[in-house]
């Protein structure tokens, strides 16, 4: 079943029926104020954190997606109302049509009900910590009408979203006052002048307001009825104490075929609703903010734009793959409708991962995100896995972005190593590759040599932070030389303590193979050398250790008792996705095997909605593996399919050169290919999940946890530097891409260090991989393209074969 599709011109996802089976979701904010909204206008407001000032009320695992930022609308002859969003009114849907556009940082809501043509838009305009409401209504009648629009939102009962649920103190000392068009909400106790006031303002003078939530809505009613909006005037109700609201009310006359504009506006700062009140008068001042918020993403999408003969994959990475991992890069896993800020959710193996997708549309938060993360790494070498909140100082948040991390450990010496036991193996290594990434793609090699802390103390450059990562690993190895699994791996629920990761080897093994390229560029010798014996043992230890000959396969582990997990023999978890993928990914694995274990992958993992992360799933409880075998079967890292992990096997086939392979695993997760089929799959289309049901549960197919998943990045990643093939390195531009034999070609456009390259790569004989010759400006290349000059716009042309 559908309910909507790709508006590929606008970049937008239209939601052509509301009641979708799940709530589809989407971001507003680039920066500091961001609200999560859903097609019915459902979500969330926070500023810098979902956890410290969180500004509008949400209720995370209700039946709704409740409460929201809604506009009311009220036929004042007659008494009927409802909501410019389908929810909360809920009109019957044979009677009112609604369109939802989900577009790039916006989102858009069409009603036509009772001759009254509405539009919403909401959007937080670059610059401001506010979002805007842009609100059109149009009679559609003969007749004059009279139409009362009533905004609400609830504010959040304290700026601390615990305390939502567990302080009853803020409700006695937080308020509401009004005064010309604004409801101002004062956090009495909260002594900071910005994040201590939220407020609603309107464009409009209003007829009535209400700043108390239960006078808005009335006692055992709910926001679908509010008893406000059924009687057509607020109480102008505004005190200290109890629960809060944003309610202003205005009566509208409206010609036959008249059209009026009027905005609200969310935000937060003393005086602020003033201010933006009188700044958002002028509705060319909305159009140029909302064209702004347009440029912006047309801007980032221009860095890398597609055109080949997988409809879906163009749409996907031209602009909603971008975007997801954008997001995942600024909010990290802050908030959603999954995770709704009950912890500062900077993850770090999360982070390092996300950030490699986006350096070339965002190298400021990709370093300001790296330097997040090299001060939360401890000298031994590893990463504090999880900003603590106690840790989180959101005063810190105020520095500029490119010269100080928004989030900062600052750990009393007891809390400061949790000890080695619940570190986990995988976190540091991430960060290899995407400073690596940063660099080829900026040329900022000073970056390498800035001094960052270390988060026990002590400093170092960058490039000697990546040294201690490289050598933590091959420090805490098990009995076999297999990096020790620690409390987790990437597999947060694989805990084998002194066990050993195949995983973690892997990763460490890619880790190296990039840092050794950038030692040679650097022209350290002593490391590349140090660095390559390193490498040569991590592999010895692989190949001689992992490789089950049974199967065919690398094996995931051992337990710390020595047993092997992930083997032919065995009728529980026999074969996992990670260590296959990166076995290959990294480079170790010869053709042959690399061959063998992902022929495996697509026998045993492989579905029609992506590769299972393990298979078969674990029944039975065994605590040497971990929590894994406590999941429920084919749900979430016990033997669903995994997103993540997926774009790691797209990487692994374009390695091996087989282009079919890739695609076929690409389309199978591509959530645009499962836009029919919503019945099954329930979330939303233009997002990868975090998991999708397995086939060892009744719900197989159905998608769980959108947008904040590690999946966007890599998916981005895998797509535009190994199936197209186009790479930065330390040399310049490569293009060598794997493609499906069928495709007669495609076309990149590329901006890399201020010039353009236009590339066209054409496929006459049909193969997967091979470059026949390559021009720049027609002139035959040789190896990699060196940086063009700023400005330049290049004609590259690459035939295959
Ligand atoms: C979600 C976590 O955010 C991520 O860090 C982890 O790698 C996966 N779960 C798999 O366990």
């Amino acid at each position: 079943m559908k309910y909507g599709y790709f508006d590929n011109g606008n970049k937008e996802y239209v939601i052509t029926r509301p009641d979708v089976p799940a709530p589809w979701t989407n971001y507003l904010g680039t920066e500091k104020f961001c609200t999560v909204i859903s097609q019915n206008a459902g979500g969330y407001s926070f500023y810098k954190s979902p956890e410290y000032n969180r500004v509008t009320k949400f209720r995370p695992n209700a039946t709704f997606d409740r409460p929201g930022h809604y506009v009311y609308l009220r036929d004042d002859a007659t008494g009927d109302y409802w909501s410019i969003s389908w929810q909360p009114v809920a009109k019957s849907l044979d009677e009112a049509k609604y369109e939802v556009r989900h577009g790039l940082s916006y989102s858009k809501f069409a009603c036509e009900y009772n001759g009254i043509s509405a539009q919403k838009t909401l959007f937080v305009p670059i610059g401001e910590d506010a979002e805007i409401w842009d609100v059109v209504l149009k009679n559609t009648t003969d007749e004059v009408r009279t139409i009362s629009a009533f905004s609400f939102v609830e504010f959040s009962f304290s700026h601390i979203q615990s305390d939502n649920q567990n302080h009853q103190m803020s409700l006695y000392s937080a308020g509401t006052s009004y005064e010309d068009g604004v409801i101002e909400y004062d956090l009495y106790y909260n002594t900071k002048e910005k994040e201590g006031y939220y407020y609603l303002a309107s464009s409009f003078a209003p007829d009535s307001y209400d700043g108390q939530r239960d006078t808005f809505i009335g006692a055992y009613r709910d926001e679908s009825n509010p008893i406000a909006v059924e009687k057509g005037r607020c109480s102008n109700h505004v005190q200290t104490c109890y629960n809060h609201c944003g309610s202003l009310h205005k009566q509208f006359t409206l010609q036959p075929g008249e059209e009026i504009r009027f905005n609200y506006i969310l935000g937060i700062g003393k005086n602020e609703g003033q201010r933006l009140r009188q700044k958002y008068q002028d509705n060319a001042v909305v159009d140029a903010a909302f064209a702004e918020i347009k440029h912006h993403w047309e801007s980032r999408c221009n860095k890398f734009k597609v055109t080949s003969p997988n409809e879906g994959l163009d749409t996907m990475i031209n602009a909603w793959t971008l975007y997801q991992a954008e997001t995942c890069v600024v909010w990290s896993r802050f908030a959603s409708f999954i995770e709704v800020g009950g912890r500062t959710g900077l993850g770090y193996r999360d982070t390092a991962q996300d950030a490699i997708s986006v350096p070339h549309s965002n190298p400021t938060m990709t370093r300001k995100r790296l330097v997040d993360l090299l001060r939360g790494q401890v000298k031994a070498g590893y990463g504090l896995h999880l900003f603590d909140p106690d840790w989180f100082d959101p005063d810190m948040a105020d520095v500029e972005p490119s010269k100080s991390p928004t989030v900062v450990p600052t750990p009393s010496d007891a809390d400061k190593i949790h000890g080695i036991d619940d570190t986990c193996s995988d976190d540091h290594l991430w960060l290899v590759p995407t400073i690596c990434k940063y660099v080829t793609e900026t040329g900022e090699e000073s970056f390498l040599d800035e001094v960052i802390p270390y988060a026990d103390g002590g400093d170092a450059t960058v490039y000697d932070h990546m040294k201690a990562a490289l050598d933590f690993s091959a420090e805490y190895v098990g009995q076999t030389g297999i990096c020790k699994g620690l409390r987790a791996d990437w597999n947060d629920c694989l805990n084998l303590g002194g066990g050993e990761s195949a995983m973690v080897s892997f990763l460490h093994f890619w880790a190296l193979q990039e840092f050794i390229q950038l030692a040679k560029y650097q022209g350290k010798t002593a490391d590349v050398e140090k660095y390559t014996e390193m490498a040569a043992n991590v592999r010895e230890a692989c190949e001689t250790h992992l490789w089950d000959d049974e199967g065919g396969w690398y094996i995931r582990g051992l337990t710390k008792n020595g047993d092997k997990i992930g083997t032919a023999q065995q009728t529980e978890g026999r074969i996992h996705l990670e260590s296959n993928t990166l076995a290959v990914l990294s480079g170790m694995a010869s053709q042959d095997r690399g061959e063998q274990a992902m022929d495996a992958v697509d026998e045993n993992l492989y579905s029609d909605y992506g590769l299972h992360l393990n298979a078969p799933s674990f029944s039975t409880p065994n605590d040497d593996i971990g929590f894994v075998t406590r999941v429920y079967q084919g749900v979430k890292e016990n033997g669903a399919i995994f997103s993540h992990p997926n774009p790691w096997a797209w990487v692994a086939e374009a390695k091996l050169g087989r282009g079919d392979r890739a695609m076929k695993f690409y389309d199978a997760l591509n959530p645009y290919n499962q836009n029919d089929m919503i019945e099954t799959r329930m979330a939303e289309p233009y997002s990868y999940v975090q998991f999708i049901m397995g086939r060892d549960h009744q719900d197989h197919g159905r998608a769980n946890h959108p947008w904040l998943t590690g999946t966007s990045g890599w998916a981005y990643f895998a797509v535009t530097n190994f199936i197209l093939g186009v790479q930065t390195g330390f040399d310049g531009l490569t293009i060598n891409p794997c493609i499906p034999t069928e495709w007669p070609g495609f076309e990149v456009t590329r901006e890399w260090r201020g010039a353009t390259y236009n590339i066209n790569v054409t496929n006459p004989d049909h193969v997967s991989k091979g470059i026949k010759s390559i021009t720049l400006n027609g002139q035959p290349v040789d190896g990699a393209i060196a940086p063009q000059a700023d400005g330049s716009v290049n004609t590259v042309t690459v035939v295959m074969g």
